[in-house]
């Protein structure tokens, strides 16, 4: 039986969305699936995606091509109690907030299926951090993850082939077509993923800075606002807050050192602004933030995360992987305050040493990374350790001279 979308062609949507016209949800819900049958050819779909770049898409015609993307695939439904819930950061340096986040909002009686990513270039993944944990699988079929999410409340896991594979072409020809940077293309790409894990409430955490994908924060603002609109308009609670990446966030980058963070703040221990920034992302109100980071300070989550470990087939008490890295420490050359520990740099400078992959599919080395001793504004002494690096086989001299350039004194 033909259906009402079948009216359209290829040709027609093209030239719309060329001569700057609008959508319809039906044009944009035909186009999309016409990807993924490959009904259109990658010219074409590179053509609407260029088109899209250039002219915009209104608010309902970005609502629409999300929805499209993540109905191109499963969504995911779950058998439990309690408001299902989620965060996105548009990712950064040393931002290891996920696993601090997913079982305290557990612990506050949220379920959170979080499924995460890898890390691509300078930015780390979560997936890439928590597979430093001996024995964690980051690919537990969904019958599990229902199980999971049931009995401790959150998970965190790998994207499956079945969640949202427009996105997957899409972002692919958007990398060789240099279409990445629009808003509505990246408010697509980020929430029909998102949307795909059966949400009733999304907090999304919008980096802007020199580490950051926007690097401005009125470009982040930009994204923040598109982001919080279309996921409303598609039925979800959605709220955004904007946050620094101008030096990392915490004192660790790469993926054992930033669990070991991850823990301590668990613990209760760990630094302040990452245990602002993730109660800042739980908390609706004051109340819920206050309410937040009081069990976070009293360690309460910390067993919430063992449950989850040892459900992922990890133990929360072994050793992380990859130790055993040599460690070289940068002095102060002189006496000064910090002015700069820049993001970029430093995320570089793990990702030389072996932290992150240039391409997918690349192992990383779970012990490498950067240990900050100080922080922007701080005053330090000549010869005083400003960071260790921890390296193993590769980037040392190139992760130095990174490092060289991210540290300036004042
Ligand atoms: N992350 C995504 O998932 N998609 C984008 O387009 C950009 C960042």
């Amino acid at each position: 039986m033909a259906s009402p979308a079948a009216a359209h062609t290829v040709e027609q949507v093209l030239e719309a969305k060329r001569d700057g016209k609008a959508l319809s949800a039906s044009q944009i819900a035909w186009f999309v699936d016409a990807v993924v049958d490959e009904r259109v050819s990658r010219a074409q779909a590179a053509a609407f995606l260029a088109f899209v770049m250039v002219r915009g898409m209104e608010r309902d015609e970005t609502v629409a091509l999300t929805l499209a993307m993540r109905d191109s695939g499963q969504v995911m439904r779950w058998q439990v109690d309690g408001p299902i819930v989620d965060k996105h950061s548009t990712g950064g340096v040393g931002d290891k907030v996920s696993l601090v986040l997913a079982p305290l909002w557990a612990e506050l009686g949220f379920r959170v299926p979080m499924i995460s990513g890898r890390g691509l270039g300078h930015t780390g993944g979560t997936l890439d951090k928590l597979e430093a944990i001996p024995g964690f699988r980051t690919d537990l079929p969904i019958e599990r993850l229902q199980s999971v999410l049931a009995e401790v409340g959150c998970f965190m896991n790998g994207q499956t082939a079945e969640l949202a594979p427009a996105d997957r072409l899409l972002y692919a020809l958007r990398n060789e077509t240099s279409t990445v940077p629009s808003i509505p293309l990246i408010t697509a790409s980020i929430l029909s993923k998102k949307l795909a894990e059966g949400l009733d409430e999304l907090s999304l955490d919008v980096k802007f800075g020199r580490g950051a994908f926007m690097q401005s924060r009125p470009a982040a603002q930009q994204l923040a606002d598109s982001l919080v609109q279309v996921g409303q308009g598609a039925g979800v609670r959605t709220r955004a807050l904007l946050s620094p990446m101008h030096a990392p966030l915490g004192m660790t980058i790469g993926n054992a050192l930033e669990v070991e963070e991850a823990v301590a703040c668990l613990k209760g221990q760990g630094p302040a602004e990452l245990a602002e920034l993730t109660c800042a992302l739980i908390g609706r109100d004051e109340a819920e933030v206050q309410r937040a980071r009081t069990l976070l300070d009293s360690g309460a989550a910390y067993e919430r995360w063992c449950r989850m470990v040892r459900a992922h087939g990890g133990d929360p008490h072994a050793p992380l992987l990859g130790g055993g890295c040599s460690t070289h420490d940068v002095l102060a050359d002189r006496q000064g305050e910090v002015e700069a520990l820049d993001a970029l740099d430093l995320g570089r400078a793990a990702f030389e040493l072996g932290a992150g992959r240039r391409q997918a599919g690349e192992a990383v080395h779970p012990g490498v990374g950067l240990r900050l001793h100080v922080r922007v504004g701080d005053r330090v002494q000549a010869g005083q350790p400003l960071l260790t690096v921890y390296h193993a086989d590769r980037g040392l001299q190139t992760a130095l001279t990174l490092i060289g350039a991210a540290i300036r004194l004042r």
